[in-house]
């Protein structure tokens, strides 16, 4: 492994800035940012060099951004001790992945899912960015020397081609990357949608029942969950057979920090209407402070204007460095200063 110079070893992890975050990212994601981050130096991205790969409202995407970076900080990130920034204040981002687009093939790209999944939704924009959308996360991680990237499971492939990415790098130069280990939480790394417990919950579904949003009020949480489809067994267990019910559990679990088998044992002989209200009150337990914390927040303009600065400029710094090993490693001239 790459040793690195922040004392610590390295976290990195990004969301995507479009729209508003869901009970999935939180739960797959954000949550466990949270627990990461005393362990390690933590570098949080708001993603949004990868959402112009789907057609964007500028100025909604300019909204969401700063929304996402001001969400990461009322979940709980210390913006003093992680940093928060944005993806296109750091040019590093964009230059590494050039340069890895170089060490990536054809063949590797067309075999990535999200890839399939996106253009068969948006066929009429197949762009070339689509294609090399893991080009651009394998830069993120590697361009910060990340040793752990924690995600959900959605995430699993882009992180194998960071790694393979990584490894012919340093196969060819030397131990330039460190090779980043992904972390997923035990519970919540695949938070299923309420309407198609078969189908991974996602920001772009066209139910609006489908989705629990991290800006959802009360009622509006409740209504989904009670409207979530469940099965005719009428028994409340953990099993795939179950898929609706194991994934309220999931959910309830991943919020109260139970056990699947300590909720079963919960529920037992309760109905599946109890449980639907319990686990709507559970989510609504964790998101009421993150929410209120988020009003607070988009209150103080000059405070997250300061932090965007600081941090903007601190990863800037630390992305330098590997950037310009890479550069030097690949044979561009050295700048002079
Ligand atoms: P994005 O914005 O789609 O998702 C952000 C995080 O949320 C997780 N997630 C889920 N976890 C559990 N259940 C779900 N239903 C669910 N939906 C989403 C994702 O796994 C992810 O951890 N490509 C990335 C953004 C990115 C990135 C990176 C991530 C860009 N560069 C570098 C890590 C490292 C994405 O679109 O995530």
């Amino acid at each position: 492994m790459t040793g690195n110079t922040y004392g610590k070893k390295v976290l990195f992890s990004g969301m995507q800035a479009t729209g508003t975050i869901t009970l999935g990212n939180y739960l797959g994601a954000l949550k466990n940012w949270v627990t990461l981050s005393d362990e390690y130096e933590c570098f949080y991205c708001v993603v949004d060099l990868h959402s112009i790969t789907i057609r964007q409202d500028p100025a909604k995407l300019r909204q969401s951004a700063r929304n996402l970076l001001m969400l990461y900080i009322a979940a709980g990130l210390d913006p003093k001790k992680n940093c928060i920034y944005y993806q296109s204040h750091v040019s590093g981002h964009a230059e590494l992945a050039w340069i890895l687009n170089c060490y990536t093939y054809m063949g590797e790209l067309q075999r990535m899912t999200q890839f399939k999944d996106k253009s068969a939704k948006h066929a009429e924009n197949i762009n070339a960015g689509l294609f090399t959308y893991p080009v651009l996360l394998a830069a993120d991680i590697l361009l910060f020397q990340a040793d752990v990237v924690p995600v959900g499971k959605d995430q699993l492939q882009h992180l194998e081609i960071t790694r393979d990415i990584a490894q012919r790098f340093n196969a060819i130069y030397g131990d330039v990357f460190t090779i980043p280990e992904v972390h997923m939480g035990k519970i919540g790394a695949k938070i299923m949608s309420l309407q198609e417990p078969m189908k991974k919950m996602s920001k772009s579904d066209e139910n609006a029942n489908a989705t629990i949003y991290l800006t959802d009020d009360g009622d509006t949480i409740l209504r989904k969950f009670k409207r979530a489809v469940t099965d005719s067994e009428g028994c409340i267990r953990y099993s795939r057979e179950q898929p609706g019910i194991k994934n309220l559990l999931d959910i309830y679990c991943a919020c109260t920090d139970q056990t699947p088998e300590g909720a079963v044992a919960e529920f037992e002989g309760r109905g599946y209407g109890e449980l639907k209200q319990a686990v709507a009150e559970s989510v609504m337990g964790i998101f009421r402070p993150v929410q209120e914390e988020f009003l607070r927040l988009s209150k103080d303009k000059a405070y997250i204007d300061g932090i965007i600065k600081e941090n903007g400029e601190k990863a800037d710094y630390f992305a330098r460095k590997t950037l310009r090993k890479v550069q030097k490693k690949v044979g561009f001239p050295e700048r002079i200063r």
